[in-house]
């Protein structure tokens, strides 16, 4: 595991894209795998940056989004979909035939997992882009999921529910449940890119680098993979 520390937001977001462009360089057909949440934004704004001044092209690029809410329409605009479209996908030349995220809307629930686990298990994810819960989870794999798991549906603990409120008007309006990726399927990925900032993840990236190797903490698992990026801000990095 190679740890990073940021010392500005500018840096964190060139940290991390100096890893996603060793990799669209290196192979532009690549897999990336993606992640939503507050903090891969810098991230995106250095690929649309990068595509804007350089023209580094997405067109044979394939993307992997880790999650989706279930029942949130695809327009509305906290829906992972809505904001991948608005951080990142209408910001590059990403052909959107090739981009692949959870339908949370589905009417069978059971057949999208499996849908995604179908296509999940043909692909080659080159480098997937997690962040990390307050409570150590990865996608939406909350403590206990187990680490073989597939693609399937969670109920969201309180502690993300509340969490994620801040991005909708009130907590009632934030889904109950939602489409994750698996642990065993993010793990398949040949290179695992871990973002997290703030003082709200230090405990959690404490946990995952330095405590036991225990679904309680479920980014925890990231010790077992052969190829894992951290890149941290100094406040996310203060207890490790
Ligand atoms: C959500 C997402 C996770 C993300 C987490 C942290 O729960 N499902 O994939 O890592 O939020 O979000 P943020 O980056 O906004 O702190």
């Amino acid at each position: 595991m190679r740890i990073l520390i940021a010392q500005s937001t500018e840096e964190f977001g060139a940290l991390a894209f100096n890893e996603m462009i060793k990799i669209i360089k290196s192979n532009p057909s690549c897999t990336l795998g993606l992640a939503t949440g507050s903090t891969p934004i810098p991230l995106y704004d250095a690929m649309a940056k990068d595509h804007a001044e350089n023209g580094t092209s997405y067109k044979n690029v394939t993307t992997f989004n880790l999650d989706e809410y279930v029942g949130l329409p695809k327009e509305h605009p906290e829906s992972y979909i809505s904001f991948m479209k608005k951080n990142l996908f209408s910001r590059i030349d990403i052909d959107m035939k090739n981009v692949n995220i959870p339908n949370g809307q589905a009417d069978d629930i059971a057949a999208e997992c499996k849908r995604y686990s179908a296509l999940l298990e043909k692909a080659s994810v080159d480098i997937q882009v997690l962040g990390i819960g307050g409570n150590g989870h990865i996608a939406f794999n909350e403590p206990g999921t187990p680490f073989d798991s597939k693609t399937h549906r969670v109920q969201l603990t309180q502690k993300t529910i509340s969490d994620n409120a801040r991005f909708f008007s009130t907590i009632d309006e934030v889904p109950k449940s939602a489409l994750t990726m698996g642990i065993g399927e993010i793990m398949r990925a040949k290179k695992l890119l871990l973002l997290a900032n703030g003082k709200n993840k230090a405990d959690a990236v404490y946990n995952m680098i330095k405590g036991p190797v225990t679904t309680d903490c479920p980014a925890s698992v990231l010790q077992n993979h052969p190829d894992v990026v951290v890149i941290l801000d100094q406040s996310a990095a203060e207890k490790i």
